[in-house]
């Protein structure tokens, strides 16, 4: 069975409906770069192994990230998942786990990249947003796309109303996409583009504000 390792930041809700989905792989080892995530708790409580590696304790981005290599390597995942995991990682970092380590991301990339998604979604007035998981690459939250779901962008939604929307999608985008890689449905070709061995199953039209 293959084995993954979970990167998280602080709350750990997508960590959380990794470890609730029975997914087709074992879940190694959590790590969070802050001793203080609520998520290492809940992983903790599932006998999860957990471990911290604190950006502070290191004097620059390298450093960091060699130490976090070392900790994820102990537990030699196939797949490295980052859910939440707020730090950006060097070149390095990223080559070391090419092919093998994905991300969430909270808004339908290629827009907005990088923070403040749902902020930025309403001011810029969009009627649909949504989340992305994607294989991790040099270029911030541009790897090649895995699965995405869209919501409507509601009159009245404020960041918070918008986000948990999003965040239910998350919940359950995420899974699937670690089924399908942990499973050998879908894997990364030699020309870095998602290949699958199954027929996709096409989504569903969302049309935002709906058709009178
Ligand atoms: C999630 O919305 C995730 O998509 C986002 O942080 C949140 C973590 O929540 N990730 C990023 O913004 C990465 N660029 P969680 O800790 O409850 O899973």
């Amino acid at each position: 069975m293959k084995k993954i390792v979970i990167l998280i930041s602080s709350r750990g809700s997508n960590m959380q409906a990794l470890l609730e989905a029975k997914l087709p792989c074992r879940i190694a080892a959590v790590i969070s770069n802050r001793a203080d995530a609520q998520g290492l708790e809940i992983a903790r409580a599932r006998g999860i192994s957990t471990a911290v590696v604190s950006h502070r304790d290191f004097a620059d981005r390298e450093s960091f990230d060699a130490a976090l290599a070392e900790a994820i390597d102990s537990f030699q995942p196939d797949l490295v998942v980052l859910a939440g995991f707020m730090r950006i990682l060097t070149d390095g970092f990223v080559e070391r786990y090419a092919g093998r380590m994905i991300n969430i991301h909270p808004s339908l990339l290629p827009a907005y990249a990088g923070v403040n998604t749902h902020e930025r979604a309403l001011q810029d007035g969009v009627k649909i947003h949504g989340c992305t998981v994607h294989f991790v690459t040099a270029k911030l939250d541009n790897g090649p796309i895995i699965i995405q779901a869209a919501v409507p962008v509601l009159p009245g939604d404020t960041p918070d109303t918008l986000s948990a929307r999003v965040l239910h999608e998350e919940h359950r985008i995420f899974p699937q996409a670690i089924r399908w890689l942990c499973g050998g449905q879908r894997w990364l070709d030699a020309q870095g583009r998602i290949a699958s061995n199954r027929i996709e199953q096409v989504g569903t039209t969302l049309i935002s504000p709906g058709l009178d």
